[in-house]
């Protein structure tokens, strides 16, 4: 069975061994879990495949230790002001940039794509892994495919506990992820910077930096095959649902023998047989609680998890929507 243990120098140590070893390791970033290998060892990357069920056209993100190490991935020449900038002021951080791939980056990585995804983290358990290995670690979230990322130690125990080829994976536990939901990724691969998935640096933020960024409406496009409709899901069915209908929703729910558990922000008008989760009511703390709380909502073993559509107008609630859209296509 996977064990988890505490990240102290000596356990890092011993996972930089593994990774070195044509191994694989759970480790902590700010945002989620990652479930790490080499970037270089192909083998190695099969097994992140093979243990998440990933499908061989969904690519990886590399992780970084800085911009120099960036550099040695991608392209000769890639690496332009844009990056510098971005990486100046969002690195380490929850930012991925896509940039044309060195040919030193296997296919497998990313997924034979021309193109790597790349990004520094901040957790500093993953830095001093990285800093311990002395090369870049290709890491998704260390979840089930499709699944909830895991934003704990635990979570990512729960995920591959029954996963033979995660037998003897290593869990460094680094404690709840500080941010809760996955980074930002850019595509800076082409002239118009675009954003592919929306995470806790904003486009706004992105704007100021470099000026024009496409924000396009990810829900129908295609260029990052990890966004497809259904993602991020609770093995609980679940639902949006938009505020004012919540009452309406329960009550006729009640009356068909459904029993759900409502993930509701405003005091809910919840009663039996429904079970309700108190969802925080600022962005940063939602993101941070997310999918601790679909995960509880899957355990409370109701029909349906009915979410309340959150409103709110920044960037980070846009990001939050898009994880719930997603969480609730699963169905
Ligand atoms: O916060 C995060 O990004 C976490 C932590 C562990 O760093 N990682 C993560 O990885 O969320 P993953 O594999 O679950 O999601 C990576 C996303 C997917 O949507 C994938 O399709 C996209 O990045 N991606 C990776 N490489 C790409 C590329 N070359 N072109 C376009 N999209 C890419
Ligand atoms: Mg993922």
């Amino acid at each position: 069975m996977p064990h988890v243990v505490p990240a102290t120098s000596a356990a890092i140590q011993q996972a930089a061994t593994i990774l070195r070893a044509s191994g694989v390791v759970a480790f902590p970033t700010e945002t989620v879990y990652g479930l790490g290998a080499c970037t270089f060892n192909e083998r190695a990357i099969d097994l992140v495949y093979t243990i998440k069920g990933r499908p061989a056209d969904n690519p990886l993100i590399a992780h970084v230790i800085d911009s120099n190490q960036a550099r040695e991935i991608v392209a000769a020449g890639a690496w332009d002001d844009r990056c510098e900038l971005l990486a100046s002021r969002f690195w380490p951080g929850p930012l991925t940039l896509v940039l044309p791939k060195s040919s030193r980056v296997p296919h497998q990585a990313t997924a034979g794509r021309s193109t790597v995804a790349v990004r520094s983290p901040r957790h500093p358990v993953a830095r001093s892994l990285l800093g311990s290995l002395g090369e870049p670690v290709s890491a998704p979230s260390a979840n089930r495919s499709g699944r909830v990322s895991p934003t704990s130690a635990q979570h990512v125990l729960d995920e591959f506990e029954n996963v033979a080829e995660a037998r003897d994976l290593i869990i460094l536990d680094g404690g709840a992820c500080e941010v809760g939901i996955e980074s930002t990724v850019l595509d800076v691969s082409t002239a118009k910077p675009r954003i592919l998935r929306h995470g806790s640096v904003t486009l706004e933020q992105l704007r100021s930096t470099i000026g024009a960024v496409e924000s396009p409406d990810i829900r129908t496009q295609h260029a990052s095959p990890g966004t497809a409709q259904s993602h991020y899901a609770p093995a609980t069915r679940a639902e949006l649902i938009a505020s004012a209908d919540l009452p309406e929703i329960l009550r006729r729910y009640a009356g068909n023998g459904v029993q759900c558990v409502a993930l509701v922000q405003q005091s809910p008008q919840v009663v039996a047989p429904h079970a309700w989760i108190a969802m925080p009511r600022d962005a940063a703390t939602y993101a941070h609680d997310l999918y601790q709380c679909l995960r509880e909502a899957d355990a409370i073993g109701a029909d349906r998890i009915i979410i309340e559509c959150p409103q709110g107008e920044d960037d980070l609630w846009r990001a939050i929507r898009d994880r719930l859209r997603r969480a609730a296509a699963g169905g």
